[in-house]
This record gives structure tokens, sequence and C-alpha cells, in this order.
């Protein structure tokens, strides 16, 4: 009989953290869910179980290509049917060769990610880097609000937003205030004098971006987003909601902890760009002393206050190994600029070139009537061309033929109403692209170009379109972020910012690659159950 190697149960329930009680969407009872550890080259089936009462939901498997089984993506409206309640979905998953690294995994349904997640790790046999052990610090958002009251509030004719974060999470754990009460603890992270860690940081955020030091200790990023990169020495971190990082960490001597007179050290983290700031921390424990003090909370940042450093690892992050396949400037067949403004129409809304997606859901997922042969690619894809900027306004999708170079330039505009810019992190599904760099105004190919040929662009699923400046006016440009891929895997993939916020309120794109054929010569088939399992992909059962 079939036994699948992971279950994953999806709950929504009463849940404490932070000290706060809030009704939140659960993976396996916890937030965030167990960590998962895949092997390489392996394929895994993970069964989700939808144990809630009266939401939808998918699991989408942050950062792994997905290539081989398409279907698995877990996008509602794109790759699947989001799952009804009291259902299960099988995902056939299988980390590439070559892709070990840090992952997670998050619901893909309404503001479901803010809790249901949880780290996902790919394991290999060979290491380039050495380390002791490590640690995963996955970092998370709290908000007061249910998912309900948050997405109602932002789709809503009166838009009433989210909220700020209420605490910043380490591993599901915060305590914000010096007079907080409850049992609610700092997030801690152990280590033993000496040895040397590689400590993998998730960014699982709904909205904060993120900067992080630790006291006392700086470290060497190793790996971006699954890849291996070169060592880059650094005193903080800048972690978008989407993106990862694993650093290398070298422990304090008893020696040099003797001389610092101290075995705790707070990890300080910020949040940036947002119009209040909130500070929270963590510890970075040493082993060997007194019981650790987890209910203090420092009552003045013992770091200096962070600042956003826009462009940050940009043109300097170095591919451990060169990237084969890097394409060149000649050899891109096709730019899509993607204009992002927000607008008030009967409600608030994010647009990509004048077009949302929430508003446009299909009736069914793209991908399933691509199977089904209801949905012509070929004929999308025309339609697209001859519309001149690559997006069709029927489907309301990027096709693109296998075999082609795109170049996605994400251009951030002001928005109509007032000229307010944000900070968006831009995320791909499917095959990971070139970062070919960012910067303010609008993007100049001369000028990048330039810029590139000192530069070794690394591979990336989330990278940042920054604002430079707080306002502008309203649709001029002001910031932009440009990709480039090789199209090669046939497949749905949704291009979006990863700001949950934003999504839920329409910042969402859907590239469709390759065709029928091309899908069913690189994926195992679909059974009947994936192409007729029905619900919305608004969350509700109806
Ligand atoms: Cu982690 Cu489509 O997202
Ligand atoms: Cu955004």
């Amino acid at each position: 009989a079939f036994r699948p190697d992971h279950i994953l149960r999806v709950t929504a329930q009463n849940y404490t953290a932070a000290c706060t009680t809030r009704y939140s969407v659960l993976v396996n009872g916890t937030s965030p869910g167990p960590e998962l550890r895949l092997k390489e080259g392996q394929v895994n089936w993970i069964r989700v179980y939808n144990d809630m009462k009266d939401e939808n939901t998918t699991i989408h498997w942050h950062g792994l290509t997905a290539f081989t089984a398409p279907f698995s993506d877990g996008t509602p409206a794109a790759s699947q049917w989001p799952i009804p309640a009291g259902h299960f979905f099988d995902y056939e998953v299988k980390p590439e060769i070559g892709s070990a690294g840090t992952y997670f995994y998050h619901s893909h349904v309404g503001f479901q990610a803010v809790s249901a997640n949880g780290a996902l790790i790919v394991d290999s046999h060979d290491r380039p880097y050495h380390y002791d052990a490590e640690r995963t610090l996955l970092l998370s958002d709290f908000f007061n609000k249910t998912d309900k009251e948050i997405v109602d509030g932002l789709t809503s004719t009166n838009f009433t937003w989210s909220g700020e974060t209420k605490a910043l999470l380490v591993n599901g754990q915060s305590r914000q205030a010096t007079n907080a009460t409850g049992s609610c603890q700092l997030g801690s992270i152990s280590v033993e004098p000496g040895l040397s860690y590689r400590l993998r940081f998730i960014g699982a955020t709904a909205l904060s971006f993120i900067s992080l030091a630790i006291e006392s200790h700086d470290v060497q990023i190793i790996e971006a987003d699954g890849h291996y990169t070169k060592p880059l020495r650094t005193t903080f971190l800048q972690i978008g909601s989407g993106q990862r990082y694993s650093v290398l960490l070298t422990a304090k001597s008893e020696e040099e902890l003797k001389k610092l007179n101290s075995r705790q050290f707070y990890i300080q983290l910020t949040t940036l760009e947002r119009p209040e700031s909130l500070t929270n921390f963590a510890v970075l424990n040493y082993s060997g002393g007194k019981k650790a003090d987890l209910r203090t909370v420092p009552s003045r940042p013992p770091l200096p206050k962070a600042k956003i450093v826009e462009g940050w690892l940009d043109y300097e992050l170095e591919p451990l190994q060169e990237n084969k396949g890097f394409p060149t400037l000649e050899e891109v067949t096709r730019r899509i600029i993607i204009d992002v403004h927000q607008n008030v129409s009967d409600h608030t809304i994010w647009l990509q070139n004048g077009y949302d997606r929430v508003q446009s859901f299909p009736k069914s997922p793209y991908l399933v009537d691509i199977y089904t042969g209801k949905l012509d690619t070929e004929e999308t894809y025309e339609r697209a061309i001859s519309r001149g900027n690559g997006f069709d306004n029927i489907t309301r999708t990027f096709p693109a033929n296998v075999g082609e170079v795109l170049e996605i330039v994400w251009q951030n505009q002001g928005t109509f109403t007032n000229g307010g810019l944000d900070v968006h992190p831009f995320h791909a599904h499917g095959r990971h692209v070139f970062d070919i760099g960012g910067g303010d105004g609008k993007y100049n190919e001369t000028a990048n170009e330039e810029k590139l040929k000192s530069a070794h662009p690394v591979l990336r699923d989330t990278s940042v379109l920054y604002r430079y400046h707080q306002k502008t006016k309203p649709l001029e440009p002001s910031g932009w972020r440009a990709w480039r891929i090789r199209v090669t895997d046939a497949g749905v993939w949704m291009y979006h910012c990863h700001i949950l916020q934003h999504m839920v309120m329409g910042m969402q794109t859907v590239f469709m690659y390759g065709d029928r054929k091309d899908i069913l010569a690189q994926s195992s088939p679909v059974d009947a159950g994936y192409l007729t399992y029905g619900g919305s992909a608004y969350g509700n059962t109806t």
C-alpha cells in the first residue's frame, strides 16, 4: 500500500505565542511546524491533511524547483485545486541534485502562512564548508488580528490595515516588553564554546523586512536561497520575507567568554521601512554557565539602531562555484517590464502593469486546465506576444516557450493616489533566477551591463525591490530589480511579492512556461483526483 514519507496536518485553533493567544493555522499542532529534512535527489511523498473545519489550504515548498512534479508546487488556482476541509493532498517533493540548502514550507492560501510554516532543509553528502553543528532560526511575525480579520480588512471597500507586526518570533518564540506577563520566552540558540556553527536564517515573516545582528559576534555568509556562496564577512543580515541565508559562526572560546564577562549575547532584530520600527530580541546562549535567563528583555537595545542598506549584497555576493549558464544580454530573447504600484478602485489593490491577480483568479487552476487540454498555451502565447508586453489579458498570465531567455524587470512606482512607495521582496516559484541587480529610478541597460562586468550574479528565488525614497510622484519609477532566466521548466509558476498583505491585495503574477507536451515529458503523471478536486482559492469552502 502507498505510504507517505511525511505527514503534515493543518489545523486552526487557539495558540499562544509572544504571551498572546490568537486563533492560528498550525502544522502538526505548532508554529512553526516540524522541520523537514530531505535528501537531494530523493523523491518524498508528503501527505497534507486539511483538518480545519471551514477553510481551504495548500502547502508550498518555498525555493524548491518542482519541475519533476509541477502539480506539487502548492499554489491555489495556479498549480492545484486548494485542499478542501476534511481532505488531503499527496505532494511529490524531490529536491534536485545540487539544491542542498535552506528552504521552508508554508500554506499558500490567504494569510495562513503567517503561522502555517516550517523549516525545510535539503541535505547532501558533500559539504563545501566545515562546521561542527548547525542551528535553524526561522523568523516570523505575530499579528493580533486573525487571518480572516486581516484578509477581510485588506480586501474590503473600507480598507482596514492589518496593523503592524506585534512581535518578531525566532522559532516561534518571543518576549518583547520588559514588563511582559505570561510564560513566553525569548527565542534561544544554544552553542558550545569553541565550536563552529552553521546558522540557517529563514525569512518566514508575513510583512517584516528584518535587520539582524548578534552582540559581539560577526559571521560569514555561505549560502543564499539554497545556493552556496563565497564566504562574505558581515556584522548584520538584512532578511526579506521569503529569503534565506546560512552563515558560519565561530563560537567564542572559554577565555574569550571570560574576557567578555558573559555567556549570553542578544540577537537583535529590527523591522525596516515600516511607519513604526519594532526591535525584538533572541539569545545566543553558551552552555556551561548558570541557567539561561530567557525572561529578561533588555531595557535598551544593546546594539546601535539598524538602518536599511539599499541594494545590500547586490553585485557583491558571489556564487561559490561559477554558475554555469548565466545568460548574457545577447542571449536574452525578451525583456518583460512589470510596473508595480498601488491603486484604489472599489478597494485598495496592488497592480502589475495595470492588473491584479486576486480579482482574476481563474475558475479552475491553470495547470489542471493544461493537463485536461482546456487551456491552449500556444494561443495564450501568441496573444501575449502580439500585445507587446508579454502579458495575455485573457488568461492574465505571462506565457513563455521553453528555450527562451527572459529578462524580467520589476519597476517600483509611486502609488496612484499620493506617490507613496513600499519595499517588496519578489519571489519566483520554480527554477531560480539570476539576480542581475537593482537600483534607484528606472532600469538602465547600459549602466547595469557596466556593473555586471565585474560582478558574478547569484541564483536567487527571492530578492528585494527597494524603494530608495519614501515618496515620489504618482506612477513615477523609483527603484527596480532585474532577473534573468533560461526557460527550462515547463509548468505554472507564480512570481509575486512575498509580503502576505500585498499578495492578498493582488500583488501576484503567474508565469506559464512551456506547453502540455513539455510538462508531460518532464514530470510524473497526475491522477484523476488531481484534476477533479474542488474548492476555491479564497480560503473558504464554498
Ligand atoms: Cu513562499 Cu509563493 O511563496
Ligand atoms: Cu509587496
